[in-house]
Protein backbone atom coordinates (compact mmCIF):
# COMPACT_ATOMS: atom_id res chain seq x y z
CA UNK A 1 0.00 0.00 0.00
CA UNK A 2 1.14 3.54 -1.02
CA UNK A 3 1.29 5.73 1.62
CA UNK A 4 -1.06 9.03 1.62
CA UNK A 5 1.17 12.32 2.03
CA UNK A 6 -0.66 14.60 4.26
CA UNK A 7 0.88 18.27 4.48
CA UNK A 8 0.48 20.15 7.63
CA UNK A 9 0.63 23.98 7.59
CA UNK A 10 1.62 26.45 10.41
CA UNK A 11 2.46 29.90 9.90
CA UNK A 12 2.17 31.98 12.79
CA UNK A 13 2.74 31.65 16.60
CA UNK A 14 -0.78 30.23 17.53
CA UNK A 15 -0.90 27.77 14.96
CA UNK A 16 1.91 25.71 16.62
CA UNK A 17 0.20 24.40 19.60
CA UNK A 18 -2.93 23.54 17.73
CA UNK A 19 -0.83 21.92 14.69
CA UNK A 20 1.69 19.84 17.37
CA UNK A 21 -0.89 17.12 18.58
CA UNK A 22 -2.44 16.40 15.22
CA UNK A 23 1.40 15.74 13.40
CA UNK A 24 2.51 13.88 16.84
CA UNK A 25 -0.49 11.50 16.43
CA UNK A 26 0.27 10.83 12.92
CA UNK A 27 4.12 10.21 13.80
CA UNK A 28 3.59 7.99 16.11
CA UNK A 29 0.25 5.55 15.29
CA UNK A 30 0.01 6.09 12.14
CA UNK A 31 3.07 6.28 9.89
CA UNK A 32 2.13 3.24 8.48
CA UNK A 33 -0.66 4.89 6.33
CA UNK A 34 0.60 8.41 6.61
CA UNK A 35 3.18 10.27 5.54
CA UNK A 36 2.93 13.68 7.33
CA UNK A 37 4.96 16.58 5.85
CA UNK A 38 5.20 19.58 7.99
CA UNK A 39 5.53 23.27 6.01
CA UNK A 40 5.72 26.72 7.70
CA UNK A 41 5.22 29.63 5.64
CA UNK A 42 6.91 32.07 7.69
CA UNK A 43 4.72 34.40 8.66
CA UNK A 44 6.06 34.96 11.99
CA UNK A 45 9.97 34.38 11.94
CA UNK A 46 11.21 36.29 14.99
CA UNK A 47 13.09 33.68 16.97
CA UNK A 48 10.87 34.12 20.13
CA UNK A 49 7.31 34.46 17.63
CA UNK A 50 8.48 31.11 15.75
CA UNK A 51 11.81 29.13 17.03
CA UNK A 52 10.94 28.74 20.40
CA UNK A 53 7.50 26.64 19.91
CA UNK A 54 9.53 24.13 18.27
CA UNK A 55 11.13 23.17 21.32
CA UNK A 56 8.66 24.13 23.68
CA UNK A 57 6.11 21.88 21.54
CA UNK A 58 8.57 18.95 21.25
CA UNK A 59 7.76 19.20 17.70
CA UNK A 60 10.16 18.36 14.38
CA UNK A 61 11.60 21.26 12.46
CA UNK A 62 9.58 22.04 9.76
CA UNK A 63 10.13 19.70 6.23
CA UNK A 64 9.98 23.24 4.18
CA UNK A 65 10.24 26.65 5.56
CA UNK A 66 8.66 29.28 2.92
CA UNK A 67 10.57 32.55 4.53
CA UNK A 68 6.79 34.60 3.55
CA UNK A 69 7.58 37.41 6.09
CA UNK A 70 5.77 40.30 7.18
CA UNK A 71 3.46 43.10 4.69
CA UNK A 72 0.36 43.74 4.02
CA UNK A 73 -2.45 41.45 3.70
CA UNK A 74 -2.36 41.17 0.09
CA UNK A 75 1.23 40.86 -0.01
CA UNK A 76 1.34 38.36 2.74
CA UNK A 77 -1.36 36.41 1.31
CA UNK A 78 0.13 36.40 -2.24
CA UNK A 79 3.48 34.81 -0.88
CA UNK A 80 2.01 32.17 0.62
CA UNK A 81 -0.26 31.25 -2.03
CA UNK A 82 2.40 31.07 -4.99
CA UNK A 83 5.16 29.60 -2.36
CA UNK A 84 2.27 26.65 -2.02
CA UNK A 85 1.50 26.45 -5.41
CA UNK A 86 4.70 25.44 -6.20
CA UNK A 87 5.06 23.03 -2.88
CA UNK A 88 1.87 21.20 -3.98
CA UNK A 89 2.74 20.99 -7.27
CA UNK A 90 6.60 19.22 -6.51
CA UNK A 91 4.64 17.27 -3.48
CA UNK A 92 0.95 16.28 -4.90
CA UNK A 93 -0.26 15.61 -1.40
CA UNK A 94 -3.19 13.87 -0.44
CA UNK A 95 -4.95 16.17 2.15
CA UNK A 96 -3.33 19.39 3.46
CA UNK A 97 -4.21 20.65 6.69
CA UNK A 98 -4.54 24.13 8.03
CA UNK A 99 -5.20 25.70 11.60
CA UNK A 100 -7.09 28.44 12.98
CA UNK A 101 -7.03 32.11 11.19
CA UNK A 102 -4.06 33.75 10.44
CA UNK A 103 -3.30 35.01 6.75
CA UNK A 104 -1.38 31.35 6.20
CA UNK A 105 -4.41 29.29 6.85
CA UNK A 106 -6.46 31.83 4.37
CA UNK A 107 -3.87 31.55 1.83
CA UNK A 108 -3.08 27.89 1.94
CA UNK A 109 -6.56 26.94 1.64
CA UNK A 110 -7.41 29.02 -1.48
CA UNK A 111 -4.40 27.22 -3.28
CA UNK A 112 -5.59 23.59 -1.94
CA UNK A 113 -9.21 24.52 -3.10
CA UNK A 114 -8.12 25.61 -6.15
CA UNK A 115 -5.74 22.43 -7.34
CA UNK A 116 -8.69 19.95 -5.86
CA UNK A 117 -6.42 18.57 -2.80
CA UNK A 118 -8.32 17.56 0.42
CA UNK A 119 -8.63 20.15 3.02
CA UNK A 120 -8.88 19.71 6.42
CA UNK A 121 -9.19 22.64 8.70
CA UNK A 122 -8.44 22.69 12.81
CA UNK A 123 -10.56 24.96 14.69
CA UNK A 124 -13.29 25.34 12.07
CA UNK A 125 -16.46 27.51 12.51
CA UNK A 126 -15.63 30.07 14.90
CA UNK A 127 -17.38 33.22 14.21
CA UNK A 128 -17.08 36.74 15.96
CA UNK A 129 -19.41 38.06 13.28
CA UNK A 130 -17.08 41.20 13.10
CA UNK A 131 -16.21 41.22 9.35
CA UNK A 132 -13.35 43.99 9.95
CA UNK A 133 -11.08 41.32 11.69
CA UNK A 134 -9.16 40.24 9.20
CA UNK A 135 -9.19 36.55 10.60
CA UNK A 136 -13.37 36.29 10.38
CA UNK A 137 -12.41 36.40 6.74
CA UNK A 138 -10.10 33.85 6.93
CA UNK A 139 -12.19 31.70 9.32
CA UNK A 140 -14.89 31.77 6.36
CA UNK A 141 -13.38 31.15 3.88
CA UNK A 142 -11.12 28.22 5.15
CA UNK A 143 -14.19 26.77 6.12
CA UNK A 144 -15.82 26.85 3.35
CA UNK A 145 -13.58 25.23 0.98
CA UNK A 146 -12.56 22.10 3.64
CA UNK A 147 -14.27 18.79 2.91
CA UNK A 148 -13.31 17.83 6.64
CA UNK A 149 -14.15 20.88 9.39
CA UNK A 150 -12.58 19.81 12.93
CA UNK A 151 -14.86 21.90 15.20
CA UNK A 152 -13.53 22.68 19.18
CA UNK A 153 -16.87 23.71 20.36
CA UNK A 154 -20.83 23.85 20.30
CA UNK A 155 -20.75 26.99 18.69
CA UNK A 156 -18.81 26.15 15.43
CA UNK A 157 -21.25 23.21 14.57
CA UNK A 158 -24.01 25.55 14.46
CA UNK A 159 -22.19 28.11 12.83
CA UNK A 160 -21.02 25.35 9.64
CA UNK A 161 -24.55 24.31 9.58
CA UNK A 162 -26.25 27.95 9.36
CA UNK A 163 -23.99 28.77 6.73
CA UNK A 164 -25.05 25.61 4.95
CA UNK A 165 -22.08 23.20 4.96
CA UNK A 166 -23.18 19.69 5.01
CA UNK A 167 -23.09 17.44 8.02
CA UNK A 168 -21.07 15.03 6.19
CA UNK A 169 -18.04 17.68 6.56
CA UNK A 170 -18.53 18.65 10.42
CA UNK A 171 -16.45 16.71 12.95
CA UNK A 172 -16.81 17.51 16.61
CA UNK A 173 -13.28 16.80 17.97
CA UNK A 174 -12.34 19.23 20.78
CA UNK A 175 -9.44 21.19 21.31
CA UNK A 176 -5.87 20.30 20.01
CA UNK A 177 -4.49 23.53 21.72
CA UNK A 178 -6.21 22.05 24.90
CA UNK A 179 -4.46 18.99 23.83
CA UNK A 180 -1.21 20.99 23.90
CA UNK A 181 -1.85 22.53 27.38
CA UNK A 182 -2.55 19.26 28.93
CA UNK A 183 0.44 18.00 27.58
CA UNK A 184 3.15 20.44 28.60
CA UNK A 185 1.06 22.19 32.15
CA UNK A 186 3.81 19.58 34.10
CA UNK A 187 7.05 21.05 32.62
CA UNK A 188 5.37 24.56 32.77
CA UNK A 189 4.40 24.63 36.61
CA UNK A 190 8.67 23.15 36.74
CA UNK A 191 9.13 26.52 35.20
CA UNK A 192 7.78 28.55 37.71
CA UNK A 193 10.00 29.08 40.53
CA UNK A 194 12.78 30.52 38.26
CA UNK A 195 10.22 32.77 36.55
CA UNK A 196 8.75 33.82 39.84
CA UNK A 197 12.28 35.03 40.92
CA UNK A 198 13.27 36.63 37.80
CA UNK A 199 10.29 38.55 37.81
CA UNK A 200 9.83 39.03 41.63
CA UNK A 201 6.13 37.41 41.49
CA UNK A 202 4.52 35.67 43.23
CA UNK A 203 1.14 32.92 42.53
CA UNK A 204 -2.44 34.46 42.07
CA UNK A 205 -0.26 38.13 43.13
CA UNK A 206 0.31 39.52 39.36
CA UNK A 207 -1.90 40.16 36.38
CA UNK A 208 -0.62 38.71 32.80
CA UNK A 209 -1.19 40.93 29.58
CA UNK A 210 -1.16 40.43 25.82
CA UNK A 211 -2.26 42.98 23.14
CA UNK A 212 -1.72 42.92 19.59
CA UNK A 213 -5.23 43.26 17.67
CA UNK A 214 -5.32 45.77 14.91
CA UNK A 215 -8.29 47.46 16.67
CA UNK A 216 -6.69 47.93 20.29
CA UNK A 217 -2.79 48.93 19.22
CA UNK A 218 -2.89 50.33 16.18
CA UNK A 219 -5.54 52.44 17.31
CA UNK A 220 -3.61 55.37 19.43
CA UNK A 221 -6.81 57.03 21.24
CA UNK A 222 -7.73 52.73 22.32
CA UNK A 223 -4.03 52.13 23.24
CA UNK A 224 -3.48 55.43 25.15
CA UNK A 225 -7.06 54.45 27.07
CA UNK A 226 -5.08 50.85 28.16
CA UNK A 227 -1.91 52.55 28.79
CA UNK A 228 -4.10 54.84 31.52
CA UNK A 229 -5.99 51.56 32.28
CA UNK A 230 -2.40 49.54 33.70
CA UNK A 231 -1.72 52.79 35.67
CA UNK A 232 -4.37 52.52 37.38
CA UNK A 233 -4.47 49.07 37.97
CA UNK A 234 -0.81 50.14 40.33
CA UNK A 235 -3.91 50.51 43.07
CA UNK A 236 -4.26 46.95 43.49
CA UNK A 237 -2.02 44.74 41.16
CA UNK A 238 1.31 44.54 42.97
CA UNK A 239 2.89 43.15 39.37
CA UNK A 240 1.64 43.04 35.76
CA UNK A 241 3.98 41.09 33.52
CA UNK A 242 3.36 42.43 29.90
CA UNK A 243 5.19 40.42 27.34
CA UNK A 244 4.95 42.76 24.14
CA UNK A 245 4.00 41.31 20.66
CA UNK A 246 6.44 43.37 18.04
CA UNK A 247 3.44 44.91 16.44
CA UNK A 248 2.49 46.34 20.18
CA UNK A 249 5.81 47.74 20.75
CA UNK A 250 6.09 49.41 17.30
CA UNK A 251 2.80 51.08 17.61
CA UNK A 252 3.78 52.07 21.36
CA UNK A 253 6.67 53.44 20.12
CA UNK A 254 5.05 55.49 16.87
CA UNK A 255 2.72 56.53 19.28
CA UNK A 256 5.47 58.17 22.23
CA UNK A 257 3.40 55.67 24.86
CA UNK A 258 6.73 53.34 24.84
CA UNK A 259 7.99 55.74 28.22
CA UNK A 260 4.74 56.65 29.87
CA UNK A 261 4.11 52.16 30.17
CA UNK A 262 8.31 51.78 31.01
CA UNK A 263 7.43 54.31 33.87
CA UNK A 264 4.74 52.26 35.46
CA UNK A 265 6.29 50.76 38.43
CA UNK A 266 5.10 47.35 38.89
CA UNK A 267 4.71 46.81 35.25
CA UNK A 268 6.95 44.69 34.19
CA UNK A 269 7.53 45.03 29.86
CA UNK A 270 9.15 41.71 28.69
CA UNK A 271 9.55 40.76 25.11
CA UNK A 272 7.39 37.74 23.71
CA UNK A 273 8.33 34.49 25.68
CA UNK A 274 8.12 30.90 24.71
CA UNK A 275 5.44 28.63 25.26
CA UNK A 276 6.12 27.14 28.58
CA UNK A 277 7.12 30.40 30.28
CA UNK A 278 3.65 31.60 29.08
CA UNK A 279 1.68 28.85 30.18
CA UNK A 280 3.51 28.92 33.48
CA UNK A 281 2.65 32.82 33.93
CA UNK A 282 -0.78 32.29 32.70
CA UNK A 283 -1.31 29.01 35.02
CA UNK A 284 -0.79 31.10 38.31
CA UNK A 285 -2.15 34.34 37.43
CA UNK A 286 -4.63 35.82 39.33
CA UNK A 287 -6.02 37.43 36.48
CA UNK A 288 -4.97 37.09 32.64
CA UNK A 289 -6.15 40.41 30.17
CA UNK A 290 -6.09 39.98 26.57
CA UNK A 291 -7.12 40.53 23.44
CA UNK A 292 -5.72 37.25 22.10
CA UNK A 293 -8.32 34.14 21.17
CA UNK A 294 -6.86 31.19 22.24
CA UNK A 295 -5.75 32.74 25.52
CA UNK A 296 -9.49 32.41 26.08
CA UNK A 297 -9.10 29.05 25.54
CA UNK A 298 -6.19 28.38 27.74
CA UNK A 299 -7.10 30.32 30.91
CA UNK A 300 -10.69 28.15 30.85
CA UNK A 301 -8.84 24.95 31.01
CA UNK A 302 -6.46 26.45 33.38
CA UNK A 303 -9.57 28.18 35.80
CA UNK A 304 -7.75 30.99 35.77
CA UNK A 305 -9.76 34.37 35.25
CA UNK A 306 -9.83 36.21 32.14
CA UNK A 307 -10.80 39.40 30.96
CA UNK A 308 -11.58 39.95 27.22
CA UNK A 309 -10.88 43.53 26.20
CA UNK A 310 -12.61 43.03 23.00
CA UNK A 311 -16.29 43.74 22.10
CA UNK A 312 -16.72 40.34 20.50
CA UNK A 313 -15.43 36.80 20.62
CA UNK A 314 -15.44 33.80 18.19
CA UNK A 315 -15.52 30.98 21.22
CA UNK A 316 -18.43 31.86 23.38
CA UNK A 317 -18.34 28.72 25.61
CA UNK A 318 -15.41 30.12 27.16
CA UNK A 319 -17.77 32.86 28.22
CA UNK A 320 -20.97 30.80 28.63
CA UNK A 321 -18.80 27.64 31.16
CA UNK A 322 -15.90 29.47 31.31
CA UNK A 323 -13.84 31.72 32.97
CA UNK A 324 -13.61 34.27 30.52
CA UNK A 325 -15.54 37.54 31.01
CA UNK A 326 -15.85 40.17 27.86
CA UNK A 327 -15.50 44.05 28.61
CA UNK A 328 -14.33 45.79 25.46
CA UNK A 329 -12.63 48.98 26.65
CA UNK A 330 -15.50 49.42 29.38
CA UNK A 331 -12.70 50.59 31.94
CA UNK A 332 -14.55 51.06 35.09
CA UNK A 333 -15.67 47.46 34.14
CA UNK A 334 -12.10 46.31 33.61
CA UNK A 335 -10.93 48.04 36.75
CA UNK A 336 -13.64 46.17 38.97
CA UNK A 337 -13.20 42.64 37.44
CA UNK A 338 -9.64 42.55 37.74
CA UNK A 339 -9.99 43.84 41.45
CA UNK A 340 -12.18 40.91 42.41
CA UNK A 341 -9.86 38.09 40.78
CA UNK A 342 -7.02 39.78 42.82
CA UNK A 343 -9.48 39.44 45.78
CA UNK A 344 -10.12 35.53 44.14
CA UNK A 345 -13.91 36.28 43.75
CA UNK A 346 -14.81 34.66 40.30
CA UNK A 347 -17.91 32.96 38.14
CA UNK A 348 -18.01 29.17 38.75
CA UNK A 349 -16.64 27.29 35.84
CA UNK A 350 -16.36 24.10 34.01
CA UNK A 351 -14.26 22.71 31.17
CA UNK A 352 -16.16 22.50 27.72
CA UNK A 353 -17.04 19.06 26.37
CA UNK A 354 -14.03 17.29 24.48
CA UNK A 355 -11.31 19.29 25.47
CA UNK A 356 -9.53 16.36 27.46
CA UNK A 357 -6.43 16.01 25.49
CA UNK A 358 -7.62 13.96 23.18
CA UNK A 359 -8.73 16.14 20.46
CA UNK A 360 -5.72 15.07 18.05
CA UNK A 361 -6.34 10.96 18.51
CA UNK A 362 -10.09 11.72 17.17
CA UNK A 363 -8.93 13.95 13.97
CA UNK A 364 -6.60 11.26 13.49
CA UNK A 365 -9.96 8.70 13.29
CA UNK A 366 -11.39 11.37 10.70
CA UNK A 367 -8.10 11.13 8.88
CA UNK A 368 -7.62 7.45 8.78
CA UNK A 369 -11.60 7.13 7.79
CA UNK A 370 -11.69 9.91 5.20
CA UNK A 371 -8.26 8.57 3.57
CA UNK A 372 -7.60 4.85 3.47
C1 LIG B 1 -1.12 37.30 13.38
C2 LIG B 1 -2.54 36.85 13.07
C3 LIG B 1 -3.39 36.92 14.33
C4 LIG B 1 -2.73 36.17 15.47
C5 LIG B 1 -1.35 36.75 15.68
C6 LIG B 1 -0.61 36.09 16.81
C7 LIG B 1 -3.30 37.31 10.79
C8 LIG B 1 -4.23 38.13 9.98
N1 LIG B 1 -3.18 37.66 12.08
O1 LIG B 1 -1.20 38.69 13.70
O2 LIG B 1 -4.65 36.34 14.07
O3 LIG B 1 -3.51 36.31 16.64
O4 LIG B 1 -0.61 36.56 14.46
O5 LIG B 1 0.60 36.71 17.03
O6 LIG B 1 -2.71 36.39 10.28
N2 LIG B 1 6.39 40.81 13.30
C9 LIG B 1 7.69 40.67 13.72
N3 LIG B 1 8.16 39.41 13.88
C10 LIG B 1 7.44 38.31 13.63
C11 LIG B 1 6.11 38.46 13.19
C12 LIG B 1 5.60 39.71 13.03
O7 LIG B 1 8.39 41.64 13.96
O8 LIG B 1 7.95 37.19 13.80
C13 LIG B 1 5.82 42.16 13.17
C14 LIG B 1 5.95 42.72 11.78
O9 LIG B 1 6.22 44.08 11.88
C15 LIG B 1 4.56 42.54 11.20
C16 LIG B 1 3.69 42.66 12.42
O10 LIG B 1 4.45 42.13 13.50
O11 LIG B 1 4.29 43.45 10.20
C17 LIG B 1 2.38 41.92 12.31
O12 LIG B 1 2.61 40.56 11.96
P1 LIG B 1 1.51 39.74 11.11
O13 LIG B 1 1.94 38.34 10.90
O14 LIG B 1 1.11 40.51 9.93
O15 LIG B 1 0.25 39.78 12.06
P2 LIG B 1 0.09 39.62 13.65
O16 LIG B 1 -0.28 40.93 14.21
O17 LIG B 1 1.27 38.91 14.24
Amino acid sequence: MTKKKIILVVGARPNFMKVAPVLKSIREHASDWFEAMLVHTGQHYDANMSDIFFSDLDMPQPDRFLGVGSGSHAEQTARVMIEMEKLFAQEQPDLVIVAGDVNSTLATAIVAAKAGIPLGHIESGLRSFDRSMPEEINRIVADEFSDLCFVTEPSGLKNLRAEGIPESRIFFVGNTMIDSVMANTGKAKLVFPALAKQFDIEARKYALVTLHRPSNVDDKENLTLLTGLFEQMQTFAPKIIFPVHPRTRKKLEDYRLIERVRNIPSLEMIDPIGYLYFLALQSMAAVVLTDSGGIQEETTLLGVPCITLRNNTERPVTIEQGTNEMTGLDMPAILALSKQAFEGKWKKASIPDLWDGKAGERILAVLKNFLT
